[in-house]
């Protein structure tokens, strides 16, 4: 599709991020103490809990930053939405930032991290002992990548991370007290929904002391008043401050993004489109092809999906960047949105018919380029196209089960079910409802399980 060259718009105000990090003193000072136990060999695993948008990139980015400065290596890896149906999606991304070091050892585990992954059924004997070797593989293969040096790896969003990773990170989380090695691991406290793996994770290590928690609370009206100072580049008026605290509820996102719009939105979804909306309708196209994608999306993807010239797809992501919606990713081929609730705003705005066209391209471009069949099943769901988002699904629930991913292969059964044929024979519903009660089983959700069971 041609396209108009994209116009430089004026938007109402740019959005600039704070350049002081304000009222995080004390969570910076014991993430210090943390960083010196671990260069004296008394490694530990640092939570970082808080609702979205409350600062927890922001500090641990901080964190980072103090530990090269003390000469700790830095590996970064983060979950994705959906990754709750990926078995080892943490772990892959850790894997991709390893085999993009400099460092010839660390590339090496990245690629054993990689096959080990996709061979999950390496082992003999049954399922409980596969999948036993499969987390102590993986965690040795983790702890390998320290000796001699110091180690701060950083993992961002475990709310959104499956069961195997967690399994994983737990196992090398006992082992670092003998360990020059700080591993910080971050997620939305208020995204802990029960039966998330995380939340279990969670309870488990830190009751057993294996890992220590900060929580971040939202900023104080003073706290606000000096976030908005410093990004308005003047002292905020007392009615400004008044707006702006009630609005943002202290949540330094909002109070960002608020501080962009002229005059101050009710929310922040408000805040993002009057931004979005003063762009160009071909920017705003692309903004809204990447948000149907994801969080995180990939240039390639991007441009199949939205059937443009690579060239047009590059421009309208640079104004997208220049407006603070969109950043760089991990790769040069790889790009988020600024953060999960920018994404969650733009893709509420696009009409339905238009967001299930999108879904449907993303999927049918998935699925010619191989991408996991969890990935290609979510986005024919969300384009209410039945009989592939069933059969991608059941292929990704029959892989997760093999692989003992119980929590992964449930809400995979779940969208099976959900999208079966209309002319499926009886008995295969009913086999495939078994499968789902024995994962609901395999869980501890008892309820779940007896029902299917009983509905096969
Ligand atoms: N304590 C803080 N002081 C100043 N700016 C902050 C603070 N915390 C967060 N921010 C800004 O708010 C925005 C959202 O923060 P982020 O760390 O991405 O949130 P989270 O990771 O918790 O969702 C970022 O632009 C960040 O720079
Ligand atoms: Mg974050």
């Amino acid at each position: 599709m041609a396209r108009q060259p994209v116009a430089r718009q004026t938007v109402a105000r740019q959005v600039v991020a704070s350049p002081v990090l304000v009222g995080r003193d004390e969570f910076l000072a014991l993430a210090g103490r943390r960083l010196e136990d671990a260069a004296t060999g008394r490694g530990h695993l640092l939570f970082v809990a808080g609702e979205a948008g409350i600062g927890k990139t922001r500090l641990v980015t901080s964190i980072s930053r103090r530990a090269e400065r003390l000469e700790f290596a830095v590996l970064r890896a983060a979950a994705f939405p959906g990754d709750a149906e990926a078995t080892g999606g943490v772990l892959l991304d850790l894997a991709g930032d390893l085999r993009r070091a400099a460092d010839a050892g660390w590339r090496d585990v990245g690629h054993a991290l990689s096959a080990r992954l996709r061979d999950p059924l390496a082992a003999q004997g049954d399922p409980h002992r596969q999948r036993r070797l499969l987390v102590q593989d993986l965690a040795d293969l983790l702890c390998d990548l320290d000796p001699g040096r110091l180690l701060l790896v950083v993992l961002e969003d475990l709310h959104w991370a499956d069961q195997l990773s967690l399994e994983v990170i737990g196992r090398v989380a006992v082992r670092l007290p003998g360990r020059a090695t700080l591993m910080i691991g971050a997620y939305r406290s208020d995204e802990l929904f029960p039966r998330t793996a995380m939340r279990q994770v969670r309870g488990r290590l830190l009751s057993q002391r294996v890992a220590e928690e900060i929580r971040l609370p939202r900023l104080t009206a003073a706290q606000t008043a000096t976030l908005a100072g410093a990004v308005l580049g003047r002292r905020p008026t007392g009615s400004e401050v008044a707006a702006i605290h009630g609005r943002s509820d202290g949540i330094p996102l909002h109070v960002e993004e608020l501080l962009a719009a002229s005059g101050v939105p009710d929310t922040l979804a408000d805040a993002v489109l009057v931004r979005a909306r003063a762009l160009d309708p071909g920017v705003r196209d692309i903004a809204a092809a990447a948000a149907v994608i994801g969080r995180s999306f990939d240039f390639d993807l991007l441009t199949a999906v939205a059937q443009d010239a690579p060239e047009t797809v590059d421009r309208c992501l640079r104004e997208l960047q220049s407006v603070y919606l969109v950043q760089a990713g991990a790769d040069a081929a790889t790009f988020d949105f600024r953060h999960a609730l920018i994404r969650d705003a733009l893709y509420a705005d696009i009409a339905l018919p238009r967001r299930r066209q999108l879904h449907e391209r993303v999927a049918r471009v998935a699925v010619e380029r191989g991408y996991r069949d969890e990935f290609v099943s979510a986005h024919f769901d969300e384009a209410h196209l039945p009989g592939p988002a069933y059969w991608h699904a059941l292929l990704a629930a029959r892989e997760a089960a093999a692989a003992s991913s119980h929590r992964e292969a449930l809400p995979l059964y779940r969208r099976a079910v959900r999208n079966l044929p209309d002319g499926s024979s009886p008995d295969f519903h009913a086999t495939l409802l078994a499968a789902l009660g024995a994962e609901a089983a395999a869980v501890d959700e008892n309820a779940a399980a007896a029902e299917a069971y009983e509905e096969a």
